[in-house]
Parts: structure tokens; C-alpha cells; sequence
């Protein structure tokens, strides 16, 4: 880096969990080229945003935060703002026309070039702008700085070839790009031998996976994702896989079946319905209906009896009846989702929708959405007090893992991804990381209490590495976009936490 001082940064992260783990990438590039981490609350050298432009609020956001960093900048010379992800892939030079003391506006398929970009505005003295319509470089080949000591992301793909009218995704995150099963295997692998136990598989539509494998050698294979899910059943040391998000339109019977046969893939689905009405459906160009969907949920919760399943939802699609609406309010009676994320339709320009006739008057948005809530409400309630009386296994969480002063409680994931505040009693041993067993005693929509007081207590290397504020490093693994990276670094052998620190 120029200038010879070392300089601190700070990334902060809005969107989906792509971007939570992109960050990770962006944070693992700028420590690479020398920048360090800045302190909690201090002011840092380099701030970037890694943006997210799914919604209108998200621009909002987005600008009122540079607005507020225009005079931090004017105060503190040297001092440098970038602006990545999926915004700035939309906005391009907006950015700089509506926040031009911006220094580096970069895109969601260069995210290595930013290191590059921040010395050339630093040099030329004056802003860089860089957007590709393509990848450049696939992030997992990108070092990158972990968050936890115990839980992972591991991209399988990147892009979408779902042409989702209501969805910007598509057309900022390119098409669908899928990495080699044995890279994402080498990746869990490097982050289970440093105590990682759960890992988050990532993709926008993870049951394409297996036909857009970017190394013309690797033959095309529709059963990939089930044989993924299965292959991690045999990592030993990983006691918890996730994934997301399927498509329920190409969700098959053979993922459900790995999930229910391997013992480490946890019993949670998170689903997207989007409408329960097969016309809205149809609007929306998502090409499973109603009854399908359901189907799904059914042979799921054979399989997996005690599957928690999740959805996204969205109110207020160009057109929405209220017939339609009630059919959305039918499916989520009958699906008895542990939790659902609810949007109100935002027309985002250049999608499909946003032209369409019909938009639904806003008033009319909320009084649905309100309505639409209040039954999930209920639902998540009813669920959660089912569990009452049920043993649960908890890996231990950070932030909200620690123990609160007023209730004695630590905070858990639950295998089926419910959050769990538990009576910790008088074991002060218990860190993140670390797996305990309880007995549910409460519930509420959102969370559940276990008051029993913890039956076991085990203190895992993850636990161990959370305690020394080391955290799991992977080396970039595998190869590039179809040719292999020429010295690429081998996998980082078994270390407990070779430390770059840090949580967001
Ligand atoms: N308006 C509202 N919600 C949207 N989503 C995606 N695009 C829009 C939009 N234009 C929601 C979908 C998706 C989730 C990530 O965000 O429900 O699954
Ligand atoms: Fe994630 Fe989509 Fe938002 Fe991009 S636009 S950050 S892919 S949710």
C-alpha cells in the first residue's frame, strides 16, 4: 500500500447472504494488501458498503449513510469510501453523481479488483469506477477474513438463470456459475479442520447446481446438490450443514432424500413462495404452483417430521386481488412455516414488473401486509409452543450468546435453526461454539426459552478458538472461471485459528 502507514477499514454489509460473505471476501483482499481491521466505534481509514438493491429502501439506505460519512471524510484527510456490491452494479456513475466524494464505485463480478482501484484513486486523485457484466474472478477464489470461529459460508454458485419478474438479482448478478463439487468440499473440509462446526451451503438457487459448472470438464449433473449434501455427511467433525435457497419449481425428491438419510444436514428448509395464487405465480414467472408447492412441504415433512421450514413472501404483486391474497393466506395456514420473511412489493426498474399494469395502491399493500403478518404471527407462536417439552441441542451463539445480566440466559441455534435462550445457571464455562443440550420451556413467535437449565455442557476447538478470538482463514480454493489458477495457494493445513479476528 502506498503511503507507508498502515491503514485501517471497516466494511459494512446490507442484503442478503451472499453479501455477508462476499464482505468476508472483501475483508480477506484489503487485509491481504496490508489494511487492518479498524477497532470497534473508531473511525476508519477506508469505510466500504457492500450494497444490496433488492429493495427501494435499500438505496435510501444506502445514500443517507454517505451522506452522513461526507463530512467524517472532509475532516480526516487521506481517507478513502468505496461503494460495491449489487447497488453499485445497478447505479454505476449515479453513485458518484449523487455522492461524488466517493473514491471507488465496483461492481459484484470484480470484487478482487478493489485493492487496485483504491490505490489508483489514491494515486490519480480522483474516482474510480469499475462495473463488469461478467465475473471477473469467482469470490471463493479470493482470500477471505471469517466472521465465526464456528459457523462458515461456502458459495456452491454465484448468479441466476431465473428470470423472476418481480427479481433484479438476475441482471446484477449475472448467470448462474457453478463451482466444482470437490472445490466446495476442499473449502468445507479447510474450515472444519479449524473447528468450524456448521456450515452454510450458498447459492441463489441451489437445486440448479450441477448444470452450469464453469470448468468446461466437470460433466453436467443433475443430481449434484443431493450428492453434495450427501458427500458433506462424510466430513467428519461437521455436525451441522444448511443450505440456501432452493427453488421450489426444480426442488427434487432426491435432495429430500439426502437430507433426511445424512445425519449432519439439519433439518430446516427455506423455501420461497413468493404468492399462493397460481396466477400471481404465473405473473411473477415462477413456474411451480400452489399445489405443488404444498406437495413439496408434505413429502419434506415425511421425510423430516420435524423439518422447521422458512419462506419469503411477497404482498402486493402488480395485479394481487384479494382472492389472490387470500390464496397466499390459504397456503400459509396450511404450510405452518416456523418463520417467513414478508416484503411489500417494490417495483425495481428495468424487472419486468415494474412496467406491468395493475401496480396495487400502497394503502392497499399494507393493509394486506398487516393482515398477512398477523396470521404468521399466530402460526410462529403455535409452532414454537408445540416444542414446549421437547430436548434440543444447542450450538452456542455469539452477540446474543452472551449471557444476559437480567434473565441469566445464553442464546442457541437450535438444530432446526430456532433461536433458543437458555438458563446457563451457574455454568459460567459455556462459550460460543460450544454445543449444550436443554429442555424447551417457553415460547414466544420468535425465539424459544429453555429454563430447564442445561443437561450437558461440551467445550468443542471452535468454543476454544471463539475464547482466543482466533478465527478460520481459508486459502483461495480451486480454480478460477473455467481454467485452473495458475500457483493457486494450497488449502491452509489443520490450524486452530490462524486468526485475522473479527465478527459482523
Ligand atoms: N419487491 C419485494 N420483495 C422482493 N424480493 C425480491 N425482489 C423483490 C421486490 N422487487 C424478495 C423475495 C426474495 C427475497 C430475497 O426478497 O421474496 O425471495
Ligand atoms: Fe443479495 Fe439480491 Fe440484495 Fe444482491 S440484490 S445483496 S443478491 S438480496
Amino acid at each position: 500500500m502506498s503511503g507507508g502507514q498502515v491503514k485501517s477499514y471497516s466494511v459494512r454489509t446490507f442484503g442478503c447472504q451472499m453479501n455477508v460473505h462476499d464482505s468476508e471476501r472483501i475483508s480477506g483482499l484489503l487485509e491481504d494488501a496490508g489494511y487492518v481491521a479498524a477497532t470497534d466505534g473508531a473511525d476508519a481509514d477506508l469505510v466500504v458498503f457492500n450494497t444490496c438493491a433488492i429493495r427501494e429502501n435499500a438505496d435510501n439506505k444506502l445514500y443517507g449513510n454517505l451522506s452522513h460519512l461526507a463530512p467524517v471524510k472532509s475532516a480526516r484527510p487521506g481517507m478513502q469510501i468505496a461503494v460495491g456490491g449489487c447497488l453499485a452494479q445497478k447505479d454505476k456513475d449515479v453513485v458518484l453523481r449523487k455522492a461524488p466524494w466517493v473514491d471507488v464505485v465496483f461492481g459484484t463480478h470484480n470484487i478482487g479488483s478493489l485493492p487496485a482501484l483504491l490505490d489508483r484513486a489514491r494515486h490519480n486523485e480522483q474516482a474510480q469506477v469499475e462495473i463488469l457484466d461478467s465475473l471477473e474472478t469467482f469470490p471463493s477464489t479470493l482470500p477471505a477474513r471469517r466472521d465465526s470461529a464456528y459457523s462458515g459460508w461456502v458459495s456452491v454458485s454465484v448468479g441466476c438463470n431465473n428470470t423472476c419478474t418481480f427479481c433484479i438479482v438476475p441482471s446484477l448478478r449475472g448467470k448462474e456459475v457453478d463451482r466444482r463439487p470437490g472445490d466446495v468440499l476442499a473449502e468445507v473440509r479447510a474450515l472444519v479442520d479449524q473447528g468450524v462446526l456448521e456450515v452454510t451451503l450458498l447459492g441463489q438457487n441451489v437445486n440448479a447446481y450441477g448444470m452450469s459448472f464453469a470448468d468446461p470438464d466437470t460433466p453436467r449433473n443433475r443430481g449434484a446438490f443431493a450428492e453434495l449434501l450427501r458427500a458433506c455427511g462424510d466430513i467428519e467433525g461437521l455436525e451441522r450443514v444448511r443450505f440456501t435457497s432452493p427453488h421450489p419449481a426444480e426442488f427434487t425428491d432426491d435432495v429430500i432424500e439426502a437430507m433426511a438419510q445424512t445425519p449432519n444436514i439439519c433439518p430446516q428448509l427455506h423455501m420461497p413462495l413468493q404468492s399462493g395464487s397460481d396466477r400471481v405465480l404465473k405473473a411473477m414467472r415462477r413456474s411451480y404452483r400452489k399445489k405443488k408447492f404444498l406437495g413439496i412441504l408434505d413429502r419434506v415433512r415425511e421425510a423430516m417430521p420435524h423439518a422447521a421450514i422458512t419462506t419469503d413472501i411477497i404482498v402486493g404483486f402488480p395485479g394481487e386481488t384479494e382472492e389472490d391474497f387470500l390464496e397466499t393466506l390459504d397456503v400459509v395456514e396450511k404450510a405452518r412455516f416456523s418463520s417467513a420473511f414478508t416484503f411489500q412489493y417494490s417495483a425495481r426498474p428495468g424487472t419486468p414488473a415494474a412496467t406491468m399494469d395493475d401496480q396495487v395502491p400502497p394503502e392497499v399493500v399494507t393493509e394486506r401486509y398487516q393482515r398477512l403478518i398477523a396470521l404468521q404471527e399466530r402460526i410462529c407462536l403455535d409452532e414454537n409452543t408445540r416444542l414446549i417439552g421437547s430436548d434440543v441441542e444447542l450450538l452456542v451463539v455469539a452477540d446474543e450468546g452472551r449471557k444476559n445480566s437480567a434473565t441469566g440466559r445464553m442464546t442457541g441455534r437450535a438444530r432446526d435453526g430456532r433461536l433458543v435462550h437458555f438458563a446457563a445457571g451457574d455454568r459460567t464455562d459455556i462459550r460460543p461454539g460450544d454445543v449444550v443440550t436443554s429442555t424447551i420451556t417457553g415460547a414466544a413467535p420468535h425465539h424459544l426459552v429453555a429454563d430447564a437449565g442445561v443437561a450437558s455442557v461440551r467445550r468443542t476447538r471452535a468454543g476454544d478458538a471463539h475464547e482466543a478470538g482466533t478465527l478460520p482463514t481459508t486459502a483461495p480454493v480451486g480454480v478460477g472461471l473455467g481454467m485452473p489458477t495458475i500457483g493457486a495457494a494450497p488449502i491452509e493445513p489443520a490450524t486452530s485459528g490462524c486468526g485475522t479476528g473479527g465478527c459482523s
